[in-house]
């Protein structure tokens, strides 16, 4: 391998590959997963009747609404609605209907890292919720963490859905949640959703449906480096592992070299070997309590408000704000 060439890392993906596989154990980032096939096995996963979390968040947003809409505020001089993960912003589009009809100024702001997302949502929106304001933008968190801070002039309401907050161990929540902090000021909220701890089987289910929809979604981080560094993955030689500690409350995803191989990565310069049964670890989903929560806002500097959950408690959104 001849590191001396920095050609050879000209993405930040490429490097992540090059240390993640070269690591022992070997990991890979679950944020590549995301390209337009791998969108659409998200979309597929939400639709999936094992993968709770979409219909347990849509169920408190269509139940609670107006409630949180009212704590949102109808503010003078209005608000700015920024969604991080906007993804299909389709729980999003239950508040924006009722918050609209309520003569609110505000302003929807959906980010996602996705292109092709922001792009589907914004045509979608146009269409279907003419009268609200739309200002899409397509971004890393972190990158539009540092951009938001320019937003001081009126109340921000930050949204960050889905329970993506769970793709992160606890260190990195807290520097994600001490980041938003950062930009917020004093009336600032955060309304953010906590996939719950509960029966571990369900969690697995979800996790490692029967169809192989998620098989193939983690799996997407090998074709996806097969396409943009000529590598030579086989997909059937990997198998999708998923495991739950109820203590922790952490899933992690993992991929499984079912027999030895080597895995050629043409464009980082890198051979791979594969022992039988290695592993990649590809993602974690965290599962949380509210201690845990109380917690982590704590440790960020944040405090909750209030919070809303479904009517088998399987999730949780929090109101949070500056402590
Ligand atoms: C995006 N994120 C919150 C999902 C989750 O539940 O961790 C991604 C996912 N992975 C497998 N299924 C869904």
């Amino acid at each position: 391998m001849n590191t001396k060439n920095p050609s050879k890392f000209d993405t930040p993906f490429k490097k992540e590959v090059f240390k993640g596989l070269t690591a022992y154990p070997k990991y890979l980032s679950s944020k590549y997963i995301y390209d337009s096939k791998g969108d659409k096995l998200f979309q597929d996963i939400m639709a999936m009747p094992e993968y709770y979390l979409t219909d347990c968040e849509h169920e408190i947003l269509s139940k609670h609404t107006k409630d949180i809409a009212d704590y949102f505020g109808n503010v003078k001089g209005g608000y700015d609605l920024i969604e991080l993960g906007a993804g299909d912003g389709k729980k999003t589009k239950i508040l924006l209907k009722l918050i609209s009809e309520t003569e609110t100024n505000f302003t929807y702001k959906p980010i996602d890292i996705s292109k092709n997302a922001v792009e589907s949502l914004t045509e979608k929106l146009s269409k279907e919720l003419p009268k609200v304001n739309l200002d899409a933008e397509i971004g890393e968190y972190f990158e539009v963490l540092e951009r938001l801070k320019t937003f001081k002039s009126r109340k921000k309401v930050i949204l960050f859905l889905g329970s993506n907050i769970g793709n992160l161990l606890h260190p990195r929540a807290i520097d994600f949640l001490t980041k938003l902090k950062d930009t917020m000021n004093e009336d600032d909220m955060l309304f953010i959703g906590f996939d719950q701890k509960k029966n571990p089987q369900t969690i697995l289910d979800a996790y490692n449906d029967a169809a192989g929809i998620t098989e193939a979604f983690n799996k997407n981080l090998l074709a996806r480096i097969n396409s943009k560094m000529d590598a030579n993955f086989n997909l059937d030689k990997f198998k999708h592992w998923e495991v739950y500690d109820p203590e922790t409350g952490t899933a992690k995803s993992y991929l499984l070299a079912t027999e030895h191989q080597k895995v050629r990565i043409e464009a980082i310069d890198l051979d791979v070997n594969f022992e039988e049964w290695e592993t990649i670890h590809t993602e974690i989903s965290q599962k949380y309590d509210d201690k845990t929560v109380a917690w982590l806002a704590d440790e960020a500097g944040l405090e909750i408000i209030t919070d809303f959950t479904d009517s088998k408690e399987y999730y949780k959104n929090y109101l949070l704000k500056r402590k």
